[in-house]
């Protein structure tokens, strides 16, 4: 296992982290339930073959996460491990709030000190109203009081915004979304370096995209990365993009089987900086561009469409049709899209065509044309038209 030493902790880091966001699931007559057994199995086993960072979150599987993390933790295990968890804070009204989940947390995980806090998925709107409630006053105190040890966030916005935060505070890490296909989305690899550069170390969270890049790979990439001189599988090349990166601390992979536990850990006995030359590079950029060549809609995801008065979720929509492409997912996309957006009542149906998503759109797309396309294509009652 490959460790990344930062002033800002007291003991280094392992550069594999489970998150744990993604057990493995065991289908019952009710539906799908945690295999708890098999869960408490793969943390301990990770820890005992050298990972020392674990990560949960209130909201992971309903809030069992947590739970089920303080099991696995148990029998001196969690004194060989540096444990994050989060703040939901779109669960934050007052100041009060932030206390009380805390508290909520700290019990559930069975411990006296959670080593990393995170604010949970920031983003503007989020940032803004937290900032109101003195959430860094908050988080102050709660380090004073020994109930963490540093004060984090995780990030879902902009690179403007990602900025805003780092310039904020003196943070003691940061976790952003970013793999080979999100490298100029999100915080970006301009924003890993920049936290970088203020000494921030980073945690990078959904490596292979949720799966995606590890998964049904089209026989296009595949060939792609068959190219190579030495052989590696698409797992191996999407962790190899990040650890590359000397900014990255720790990189987090929600394994859902023992088996890909294994495979990570034997993929992090040789993780160094900085190992990536030219050639290399430019592998992972020619897969980069195959995989953009299965885009149908080219929505970047910068929401000036949003808010839409109907409350249609616009890029989410577009997203799911281009994983579905993209990534040979069409079953997620589907799936996802009715258990996320129908069922919220944010799907493509309720557009009314007011058309103020298409004045403001700065890549022209014709938004209402294609979320009815989306619409038909996502709930199977068609294809996707090609142009
Ligand atoms: N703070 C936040 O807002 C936030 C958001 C997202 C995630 N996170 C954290 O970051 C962690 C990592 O993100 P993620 O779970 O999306 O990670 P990821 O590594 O992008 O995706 C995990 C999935 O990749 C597949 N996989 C992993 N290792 C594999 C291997 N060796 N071979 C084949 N497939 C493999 C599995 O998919 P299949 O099981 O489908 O095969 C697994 O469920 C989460 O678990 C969570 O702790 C935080």
């Amino acid at each position: 296992m490959e460790y990344r030493k930062f002033n800002k902790f007291d003991k280094p880091v392992s550069l594999f982290g489970i998150g744990c966001m993604r057990f493995p699931m065991i289908q019952t007559g009710d539906g799908a339930v945690v295999d708890e057994e098999q869960s408490i199995q793969m943390i301990r086993y990770g820890i005992d073959h050298g990972v020392n960072y674990i990560d949960t979150a209130y909201p992971y599987h309903n809030g069992e996460s947590e739970l089920i993390v303080a099991k696995a933790l148990k029998n001196g295990y969690r004194d060989r491990t540096y444990l994050a968890t989060k703040l939901p804070v779109w669960l934050v009204e007052k100041y009060d709030d932030m206390e009380r989940f805390l508290d909520i947390q700290l019990n559930k995980l069975e411990t006296d000190c959670i080593d990393f806090y995170l604010l949970h998925a920031l983003n503007k709107s989020r940032w803004d109203s937290l900032m109101e409630l003195k959430v860094l006053d908050f988080m102050e105190k709660a380090k004073a009081n020994g109930k963490i040890k540093y004060i984090c966030f995780s990030f879902h916005d902009n690179n403007k915004t990602f900025k805003e935060i780092i310039n904020a505070y003196d943070w003691d890490m940061c976790q952003i979304q970013m793999n080979i296909m999100d490298m100029d989305e999100q915080a970006t690899v301009e924003g890993l370096k920049y936290a970088g550069d203020k000494n921030i170390p980073v945690v990078i969270m959904e490596p292979l995209k949720g799966g995606k890049l590890a998964n049904r790979v089209p026989d296009e990439i595949g060939q792609i990365y068959g190219q190579s001189r030495i052989k590696r599988t698409p797992v191996e090349w999407a962790f190899r993009w990040l650890y590359n990166f000397p900014q990255v601390a720790v990189i987090l992979s929600g394994v859902s089987s023992m088996e890909q536990l294994k495979d990570n850990l034997r993929i992090f006995n040789d993780a160094k900086a900085n190992c990536m030359d030219e050639e290399e590079l430019a592998l992972i950029e020619q897969v980069r561009q195959a995989y953009l060549k299965g885009i149908k809609i080219p929505c970047t995801g910068c929401e000036y469409c949003l808010p839409c008065p109907q409350r249609v979720s616009i890029p989410r929509i577009f997203d799911l049709v281009n994983s579905a492409f993209m990534y040979m997912s069409e079953k997620d996309s589907k799936n996802n899209y009715q258990r996320f957006i129908v069922n919220d009542g944010n799907d493509a149906s309720k557009c009314v065509e007011c058309g103020q998503c298409e004045n403001v759109c700065p890549q022209n797309i014709p938004i209402m044309q294609k979320l009815k396309e989306s619409h038909i294509f996502l709930t199977g009652q068609g294809d996707f038209p090609d142009n």
